[in-house]
């Protein structure tokens, strides 16, 4: 039996598969009935250690969608929160279903869980990426404006999991990425030495009005992600010039769209002005997690 294909993260990808993966995703969009048994009988594992709305929905119903279905198991009421290992836990779930996908904390739980798992695994945030997520901010971009590839895309706020994708999405799919975050925000070297081996352009800027001159599309994130609850004060005191507001929109391009992975937290990371306004593609950008997300699954799954 081939090893398993698993949704790690964006950069052990290469391009034409997410390329194809974004376009099945499409197909799929634009044909619902045709895909109605494509995963027939098949059941997918989801595992949240973290709470979640559009993840959990969007991926059960997504399968079902596919003529699946899913079970899912929260910490509190699986052995996982008790101290059962994630290895132990691949093998189980690999022997009564299809594939798992994962919400959790720290990446090596991810990594651990697809080494000892039979069946795909699907990454469905960590602390450190959210790569489900990139792949329908993608497939937005593209639905509202084309091709992604040689645009300027701006990040305002805190350099965090979802950055992160943005970052490895950088790269394979060939757009321009400028982070704007206070500096002790800001993501590991390493990350950054990558972009620079694959030859991407990312880079860092001290201002958001840096960020995003000229810009085609304007990211943000909240503040205060799960698991850093405890920095929150401080967080908010740091990144506070970094909030994204009509004012800061007027200096991207005209036709620049906005995008939150949400949830988004109104008046702090970005106004009702910006997150309700002509530019926003955000409901787009939420409803097509369940698109991207059939995509992964009809690709983990072949
Ligand atoms: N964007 C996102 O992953 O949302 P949830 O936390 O609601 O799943
Ligand atoms: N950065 C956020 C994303 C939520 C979907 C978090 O990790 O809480």
């Amino acid at each position: 039996m081939g090893r398993p294909r698993h949704f790690l993260d964006l950069d052990g990808f290469e391009t034409a598969t997410l390329r194809r993966i974004l376009a099945r995703a499409g197909e799929l969009k634009r044909n619902r009935g045709d895909g109605s048994r494509l995963l027939e009988g098949r059941a997918l594992a989801m595992i949240f250690e973290k709470p979640s709305t559009r993840t959990r929905v969007s991926f059960e119903v997504g399968i079902q969608q596919l003529g699946g279905h899913a079970v899912v198991l929260s910490e509190g009421d699986c052995q996982l929160g008790r101290g059962e290992t994630m290895a132990d836990t691949a093998r189980v779930l690999s022997r009564y279903v299809d594939a798992i996908m994962i919400r959790t904390d720290r990446p090596r739980k991810l990594t651990e869980l697809a080494e000892h798992a039979t069946v795909p695994v699907i990454n469905g945030l960590t602390d450190e990426s959210h790569p489900c997520q990139i792949m329908a901010d993608v497939m937005t971009y593209e639905e509202h404006r084309g091709s992604i590839g040689g645009r300027t895309v701006a990040w305002s706020g805190d350099a965090n999991n979802v950055a992160r994708s943005w970052v490895h999405a950088a790269v394979k799919f060939g757009f321009r990425l400028r982070l704007a975050c206070p500096p002790a925000l800001r993501l590991n070297g390493a990350l950054l030495d990558w972009v620079e081996a694959e030859g991407g352009d990312v880079a860092y800027a001290d201002r958001a009005e840096e960020a995003v001159e000229d810009a085609d599309l304007v990211l943000t994130d909240t503040w205060v992600s799960m698991g850093v609850e405890a920095a929150e004060k401080k967080r908010h005191n740091l990144l506070a010039p970094f909030r994204v507001t009509e004012a800061l929109m007027r200096r991207a391009k005209p036709d620049a769209l906005f995008m939150h992975c949400l949830p988004a937290h109104r008046g702090q990371e970005v106004s009702d002005g910006v997150i309700d306004g002509p530019q926003s593609v955000v409901w787009d950008e939420a409803e097509n997690r369940l698109h991207a997300q059939k995509g992964i699954l009809a690709w983990c799954l072949g």
